[in-house]
């Protein structure tokens, strides 16, 4: 398993580079464990840079199982909006509600490196959005509308992440 790297941490909020090589076995056996992480982590979605590697991999575990998602590209999100409670692994103990876009559509690529096309909607579509806000540096803090739990604690850490800037 991967260590997961927790805010203020500097990775998470760098943009994060196209994959090129996708059945490079390092790239394979990268996909393999980001996946495996997720699930032992009990996590939604994992995103490459919350386990320090700065590239545009997903993983997210779907009712069909864990599916991993590579050089993402949301090209489609409706303007119908709805606000859903969201954590991420990368800010233990904190939950917030965030106004995502109900339906999304995007092309990726999956791990054998044959692009794909996905129209998602509800849950699926939510942690798409989260997960690819990841790949730009974006995180479910800027967007939260309301804290439901650990605002005390994400307050103490964006003054840590202001000092370690200076
Ligand atoms: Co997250």
């Amino acid at each position: 398993m991967l260590e997961i790297v927790k805010y203020p941490q500097r990775i998470l909020r760098q943009k994060s580079r196209k994959v090129k090589g996708i059945l490079r076995p390092e790239i394979q056996a990268f996909v393999r464990e980001l996946a495996e992480t997720m699930l032992a982590s009990d996590g939604l979605g994992l995103a490459a840079n919350q386990v320090n590697q700065n590239i545009r991999i997903l993983a997210v575990n779907t009712k069909a199982g864990p599916q991993v998602f590579i050089n993402p590209f949301i090209y489609f999100r409706s303007f119908k909006r709805e606000a859903g409670e969201e954590g991420c692994l990368s800010f233990p103990g904190v939950f917030g509600l965030i106004k995502r876009s109900q339906r999304v559509r995007l092309f990726y690529c999956d791990e054998k490196g044959k692009i794909r096309h996905l129209k998602a909607s509800g849950l699926l579509a939510r942690v798409l959005q989260h997960e690819t806000d990841h790949l730009n540096g974006v995180l479910f803090i800027d967007k939260v509308v309301k804290y439901i739990k650990g605002e005390e604690q994400v307050k103490e850490w964006m003054s840590q992440a202001k000092a370690d800037e200076v």
